[in-house]
């Protein structure tokens, strides 16, 4: 993979929002925060693959928390939870959740609903369910956006999945905090995202599941 490096003279960052969206459905702002110490949260984070459905407060707790624009946008450049190459954010998540999808606004903290077929839900549950048969939860699936690190930088593919882990990984220590069950799959969610955007731009970079934890005692092992 090439070395990534910034453009001399930078682009305009432009952001790809999925061509068939409905309305945005605002997400509750969560109210009381867990009082867990971050040692404990540290302490605590792990892959649980046996959960199941969190309620829609639930999600928006992780949401708002693991994935809202705190600050932006000055000439594309954000604030969110995770570090991000330029400070650009390159990763949008869409939440597969009772065979529909929406994209989270992480502006407005809301969700708007995105139209995708039928088949390509239903292939995406029985990818996730091969790898994790016990994960009754919703699915995060990471959208990279290459054209935004591309504003800036030359190269931009390796800087894509990077911010993607700093995603991920900001999703499962807030998860660990809210006390929720999280699990990372090998997938990359590649055909939702490609119907969601229809760019060839904008990747699937990766698929969460997050859930309610049921039994930890049942918790598999690593693959
Ligand atoms: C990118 C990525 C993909 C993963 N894919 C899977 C998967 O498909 N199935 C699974 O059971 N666990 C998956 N995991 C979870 C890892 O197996 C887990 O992080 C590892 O075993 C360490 O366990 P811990 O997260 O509890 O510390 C994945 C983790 C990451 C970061």
């Amino acid at each position: 993979m090439r070395e990534p490096y910034p453009r001399r003279t930078p682009h305009g960052v432009r952001r790809h929002q999925p061509s068939r969206a409905g309305t945005l459905r605002r997400l509750a702002i969560p109210g009381l925060t867990p009082r867990t110490s971050f040692q404990d949260v540290v302490a605590e984070r792990t892959s649980t693959r046996v959960m199941s459905s969190p309620d829609i407060g639930e999600i928006g707790a992780l949401l708002w928390h693991a994935a809202r624009i705190q600050e932006g946008t000055r000439e594309g450049v954000q604030h969110r939870l995770a570090a991000s190459s330029g400070g650009l954010h390159p990763i949008d998540i869409l939440l597969l959740r009772r065979r529909r999808l929406y994209w989270y606004d992480g502006l407005q903290h809301g969700l708007l609903r995105v139209k995708t077929s039928r088949d390509v839900v239903d292939a995406t549950y029985s990818e996730a369910r091969r790898l994790l048969p016990d994960a009754r939860g919703d699915f995060l699936v990471l959208a990279g956006h290459l054209e935004v690190t591309a504003a800036k930088y030359e190269h931009p593919h390796s800087l894509l999945w990077r911010d993607a882990g700093c995603v991920l990984q900001g999703i499962y220590l807030t998860g660990a905090w809210l006390r929720l069950a999280v699990c990372a799959l090998g997938i990359l969610g590649d055909q939702l995202v490609a119907e969601a955007y229809g760019s060839p731009a904008v990747l699937g970079v990766g698929v969460c599941a997050v859930g309610r934890v049921v039994d930890q005692s049942q918790n598999g092992g690593a693959t």
